[in-house]
């Protein structure tokens, strides 16, 4: 609707500016749609604001497509759509499979997300990564662009040494059988713990490191033991989260290694280096401190990684947009490599590279999210505490369903509602992680869209029909009460909003969107009866609107990776 009406805005506010000029077509609170572009046009113009918009309204051709325009306030532009617009374009969308949204010739994108370390296992700090990261990958993937997900593990550097030789101590088998149930974290503890307390421990760790380091291919073969084993536990967690990281999405920090001496020499080549206390280091245009890539000690560390991975996502993957999903506290790490990248040639337009970040998961007490014994919460254990709780109210709710069905519902509300909670606000802020609030069925919850859905399944298995695919209706739809026109009105909105969040990464516009379809619904099913409509053709119309919202809010919802089970 948006771009339909932005369209014929721009034709008019070209027509008045004598240049092209930005309509801002937006949703409006007091009609359909409302253009902005004249305020600011007005100030381009020298020219009273409410005399330009009358100008522009003057030259709009929107026949056919809205029965009433007018000039509001300062020199806002109101529109409301023509009705029977409304029933042809929510008619054609429900013939169209991808629900008005047009396919993209793609760009080729790399999603850099999740991200965990190796022998560390999966916690609550990596949700956010994990769960923003997919969204996008799904989403852009959906709208037709070439996502290459990269997983980039953190399975490299000092902390090997002394995993390596306690797995020795412990013998491989036993040492296989212990981080294979899973616990990774007590692994690491007790390394750690022997590496503190025994000085010949920590000597061999340390010639361990060396060995590593240089390649040693005994050393190398207990290296990706431990990383085949850390990795092996992350992707059990994919699976319970429905994740779509696999295993060839793994690109760890390793990988890199090959490469890096040779970027430290180019970024010679290219005058870049300076050497600073005793480190190699770039100094960005823009910033006050240096981005080390190859320390004192002769290392390289995180940021000459980073280094490798744009450049090769760039000039090997031949990536256009480079999105990594990573924790705020890292801002200026992304933004020191992306301009020592463009320094150097790496990132050159029309390529992009974007740091999406995102705020904390703050616990009741407005702390970071810990467990009880204060230490950090597992993602494994948070999942299954949200599927269990999930249990005990699908189990109160709905005990007439099979136990089959209510462990599939549970897993769907359980983990949806985790996923949903870390969607639903914007994602720079940080939010409060509560149980009662994200399981509930009423309010900005995954279970109250989840719901919705089911109860639309409901009405259309009663109805006889076939269910929620894809079919052609005969003629426009009929959008005759108020809650008829409004639920259309909130339909034909999304592909609007898919688009948007593909380009801004705001997810939570597309939560919020799909509650205002889920509202309209609502409203809709409260005051249209749709089995027992007046006549067989509103009968259609009203069965055609529900599948059409099930259909959106199914859509909708698998671009974030929730699942909407068809009973609940
Ligand atoms: N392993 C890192 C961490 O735990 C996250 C990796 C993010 N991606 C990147 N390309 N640096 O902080």
């Amino acid at each position: 609707m948006i771009k339909i009406l932005a369209a014929r805005f721009a034709a008019a506010f070209s027509a008045v500016a004598g240049h092209p000029f930005d309509p801002a077509v937006r949703v409006s609170q007091f009609s359909d749609f409302q253009a902005n572009g004249a305020l600011a046009l007005a100030r381009q113009l020298g020219r009273p604001p409410r005399e330009v918009a009358a100008a522009v309204v003057a030259h709009l051709d929107l026949a056919g497509i809205a029965d009433e325009v007018s000039v509001a306030g300062p020199g806002y532009i109101n529109v409301n759509m023509a009705a029977g617009f409304l029933a042809a374009s929510a008619a054609a969308l429900l013939g169209d499979a991808r629900l008005g949204v047009q396919e993209r010739a793609g760009e080729r994108v790399v999603v850099d997300y999740s991200g965990p370390n190796v022998a560390k296992e999966l916690h609550v700090g990596h949700l956010r990564s994990t769960v923003i990261g997919d969204a996008t990958a799904r989403t852009l993937e959906w709208l037709g662009h070439d996502v290459v997900r990269a997983n980039h593990l953190g399975d490299w550097g000092t902390p090997f040494g002394l995993l390596i030789e306690h797995l020795l101590d412990l013998g491989e088998t036993a040492a296989a059988h212990d981080l294979s149930v899973g616990d990774l974290d007590a692994f690491y503890v007790a390394a750690r713990a022997k590496f503190d307390a025994d000085p010949a421990f920590a000597d061999r760790a340390r010639s361990r490191v060396v060995a590593l380091q240089s390649g040693d291919p005994e050393t190398l073969r207990l290296w990706r033991l431990l990383v085949a084993e850390s990795e092996r536990s992350f992707l059990a967690v994919y699976a319970t989260l429905g994740v779509t990281l696999s295993p060839a999405d793994f690109q760890g920090e390793s990988f890199y290694n090959p490469m890096l001496a040779p970027l430290v020499s180019e970024l010679d080549g290219l005058g870049l280096l300076r050497p600073s206390e005793g480190a190699q280091c770039v100094f960005p245009q823009g910033f006050s401190i240096p981005l080390i890539v190859r320390k004192r000690d002769g290392g390289f560390g995180y940021p000459a990684t980073d280094l490798a991975a744009i450049r090769y996502r760039t000039q090997e993957l031949k990536a256009d947009r480079l999105v990594y999903v990573v924790g705020s506290p890292q801002h200026q790490h992304f933004e020191m490599v992306f301009q020592t990248a463009r320094e150097a040639g790496w990132l050159a337009e029309p390529a992009r590279a974007e740091h999406i970040g995102f705020g904390q998961i703050l616990g009741a007490d407005g702390r970071k999210l810990a467990s009880r014994s204060g230490d950090t919460v597992k993602l494994a254990a948070l999942l299954t505490e949200a599927v269990d709780r999930a249990a005990r109210i699908v189990a109160a709710k709905n005990p007439e369903l099979d136990p089959a069905e209510q462990a599939a519902v549970a897993y769907a509300v359980g983990v949806g509602a985790v996923k949903y909670a870390d969607l639903a606000g914007d994602r720079i802020k940080d939010y409060v992680f509560d149980w009662d609030r994200m399981l509930s069925t009423t309010g900005d919850t995954a279970a109250y869209l989840q719901y919705t859905y089911a109860r639309i399944q409901s009405v259309l298995r009663r109805s006889e029909e076939s269910a929620s695919g894809v079919s052609a209706v005969e003629g426009p739809l009929l959008l005759d009460s108020s809650a008829e026109r409004a639920l259309a009105l909130a339909l034909l909105g999304f592909a609007d909003v898919v688009e948007e969040v593909a380009e801004t990464l705001q997810f939570h516009k597309l939560t919020g969107y799909l509650q205002s379809v889920a509202g309209a619904f609502t409203a809709f099913y409260d005051s249209c009866p749709i089995l027992r409509a007046p006549s067989p053709e509103v009968r259609a119309s009203r069965l055609g609107l529900s599948r059409l919202t099930a259909r959106v809010l199914r859509q909708g919802l698998d671009l974030v990776g929730i699942v909407t089970p068809d009973r609940m």
